[in-house]
């Protein structure tokens, strides 16, 4: 059986004190277990003191992206190392805002994803199709060409432990989720390329995660499905109430 992993993507929001005081609450409550994981992704200025606020508690602290190099002439970079050190334990890899925005290419997110697991961080790597590609029938080749270049040059042991997260461009901050349904569809897709590039035992042991408008009233429905271990989750994600109902959905 797979653990549920529900993690909350912060993105570019809140101040420290917001961060801590939702923290708080969600460390109050403690609703992980050991059958469900709760991540916040927070942003790099906040890592170190929720790391440490987090210590006694079940919720673990991830970044929201990472250089793949160690160290170097990079300003402005974030590197594996110093996010280890300060006891980070996932990275968020490839979100489409980063594809979009940051010109990220699945040969970076592939460094970064190897990189990762080099000093034994968790990547939460993200794949999913725009519009236009879903609509000219292109989702599951191109989702196969994310996944597979992705996660080349990793172990089936580290291929085991990645994390991929499927987030439909069109479906996220939109309010449109993805049906449970087509969201399964295309996690199943997920997890039988990777057993093309691994093994079935490899591929059914992978955490796959629906990101997209997800929230408390859709959540139950989703993870209900065969092929979604959890959820990446945006907007619904940045109050405690919200989150901690969330996890909650996770131990049904
Ligand atoms: P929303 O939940 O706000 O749609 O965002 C999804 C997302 O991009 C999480 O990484």
């Amino acid at each position: 059986m797979r653990n549920k992993v529900i993690a909350g993507n912060w993105k570019m929001n809140k101040v420290l004190a917001e961060a801590e005081e939702f923290v708080q609450e969600v460390i109050k409550k403690d609703p992980a277990d050991q059958n469900v994981e709760a991540i916040v992704c927070a942003p790099f200025p906040f890592l170190a003191t929720l790391v440490q606020q987090t210590r006694n508690s079940t919720v673990k602290i991830a970044a929201q992206n990472m250089h793949f190099a160690e160290n170097g002439a990079y300003t402005g970079e974030v590197s594996p190392v110093m996010l280890k050190d300060l006891g980070v334990t996932h990275v968020v890899i490839g979100h489409s805002e980063r594809r979009e925005h940051f010109a990220e290419t699945d040969e970076t997110v592939n460094k970064k994803v190897n990189a990762a697991f080099e000093h034994a961080l968790t990547p939460i790597m993200c794949v999913g199709e725009t519009l236009e590609q879903r609509e000219s029938n292109e989702t599951m080749n191109h989702i196969e060409e994310q996944v597979s270049a992705g996660l080349k040059g990793l172990t089936e042991d580290q291929v085991a432990k990645t994390i991929v997260a499927y987030e439909p461009i069109w479906a996220i901050g939109t309010g449109k989720t993805a049906s449970s349904s087509d969201a399964n569809e295309v996690c199943k897709h997920i997890r039988n390329v990777i057993e093309k590039v691994t093994s079935e035992e490899t591929a059914n042991q992978v955490v796959i995660q629906y990101g997209g408008s997800v929230k408390p009233a859709n959540v139950d429905e989703l993870l209900a499905q065969s092929d979604i271990d959890g959820a990446l989750v945006g907007g619904a994600s940045l109050e405690a109430d919200s989150f901690i109902q969330l996890v909650e959905a996770g131990k049904k």
